[in-house]
């Protein structure tokens, strides 16, 4: 990929992360107001786009950071750990919800929540890294913020 290409790839990749906020929100909302059956729907839905984003990324974007420098190998390393845990937590919550524990479910949505904000703090300064430019909108995306 040439560098301007490059440069544009990764600020679809960096826009596909408004998606992500606008489920994570949705799921929010149907965690604290809504049953356990309409949060273990909006919960498949996120999961599914979770795994959809991460796969994108292990297969896709990573790859081209790690063969730029040791350096960025390392950081594509941490984050990567992240998705193992996200997925986990998303298990998780799940299993919870299966049960019918909202309490359970909550809790662990909060932690999720932390998690996936911290991680994707680290994708956005890799991308800012890589783009040279602040990610759009300072990094508060279109729909970003979700109701905790
Ligand atoms: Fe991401
Ligand atoms: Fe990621």
């Amino acid at each position: 990929m040439q560098d301007a290409d490059e440069g544009a790839a990764f600020e679809v990749w960096w826009e596909e992360h408004s998606e992500l906020d606008r489920l994570v929100s949705e799921f929010a909302l149907a965690l604290n107001d809504g049953g356990a059956v309409e949060a273990r729907k909006s919960l498949e839905l996120l999961t599914e786009t979770f795994e959809n984003h991460f796969s994108l990324e292990e297969l896709v974007y990573f790859p081209i950071i790690e063969a730029l420098s040791a350096e960025n190998a390392e950081k594509v390393r941490a984050v990567k750990l992240g998705h193992g845990w996200i997925r986990n937590q998303l298990e998780r919550l799940a299993g919870w919800l299966e049960a019918g524990d909202l309490v359970a479910g909550r809790e662990g949505f909060e932690t999720l929540l932390d998690r996936f904000r911290q991680h994707e703090a680290e994708e956005e300064r890799i991308v800012h890294e890589l783009t040279g430019s602040k990610a759009k909108d300072g990094g508060q995306r279109k729909g970003s913020s979700p109701a905790a």
